[in-house]
């Protein structure tokens, strides 16, 4: 499976793309997750991005490109692989077709108001990428990450101004590449409805996919 998500900030991407990634077999590549180590452990890409990363603007596109064109050169994606944050603007979109052929799109669709509420709640662990919410996925011990009890933090781009432009950008820059995988010949668009609790959500991706992979069986 080679797959994209796609998705307001906070739409559900990461909670969802855990439950791929381990029911497929496939590797989670998210950017977000790749610039947060970069900023932690204070790269020249990172020192290159944190501020934009904090703002809630979009890294340029060359430098993006290139970072996926490497990650998806590595021997865990040979069969398959789950991109999460990529591509995000139309550019980084074709780039994309000269490095893969991507088969399915999953666009999870949540309203602004939604959002702001997922996000100002998320919690996170630093260190792993896990993912909490204060109301719909407690921690078990409050602010503390339930495998190693470490300290849980709110991502500096989670705070309402940020977000709000975060959803600004994703309009302008993001939003165009749902007509445009809506409309590309062999790729699998799939519309998920994010507003769900997460288990439905969980299984209604296990439905389309199901599906797509009936679809690529008859093909093959
Ligand atoms: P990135 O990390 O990709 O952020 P994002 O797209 O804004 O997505 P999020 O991680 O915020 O949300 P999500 O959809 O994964 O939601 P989650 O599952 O955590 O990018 C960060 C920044 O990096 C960008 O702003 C940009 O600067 C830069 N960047 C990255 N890629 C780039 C690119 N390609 N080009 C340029 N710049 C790039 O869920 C959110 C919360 O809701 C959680 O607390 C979760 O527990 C909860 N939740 C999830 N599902 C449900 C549900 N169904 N019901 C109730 N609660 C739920």
């Amino acid at each position: 499976m080679r797959l994209v998500l796609l998705g307001f900030p906070g739409a559900g991407k990461g909670t969802q793309a855990k439950f791929i990634a381990a029911e497929y077999h496939i590797p989670h590549i998210s950017t977000g997750d790749i610039l947060r180590s970069a900023i932690q452990k204070t790269s020249e890409l990172g020192k290159k991005v944190k501020n934009i990363v904090a703002d809630g603007r979009l890294v340029p596109d060359d430098i993006m490109t290139t970072l996926i064109e490497d990650r998806l050169k590595q021997n865990d994606c040979q069969h398959g692989f789950l991109l999460d944050g990529f591509p995000r603007t139309l550019q980084q979109a074709s780039a994309l077709e000269g490095i893969t052929k991507i088969e399915g799109v999953i666009d999870i669709e949540l309203s602004e108001e939604a959002v702001i509420e997922r996000l100002t709640g998320r919690r996170i662990h630093p260190a792993s990428g896990r993912t909490y919410h204060l109301l719909y996925q407690p921690p078990r011990v409050q602010d503390k990450d339930d495998v190693t009890g470490e300290p849980l933090i709110q991502r500096p781009d989670d705070f309402e101004a940020t977000i709000r432009q975060r959803l600004n950008v994703y309009q302008i820059q993001t939003s165009p590449l749902k007509a445009y995988y809506q409309h590309a010949p062999a790729i699998c668009y799939m519309k998920i409805n994010g507003a769900e609790p997460i288990p439905q959500v969980k299984e209604k991706i296990a439905q389309a996919l199901t599906k797509l992979s009936h679809a690529r069986e008859k093909i093959d």
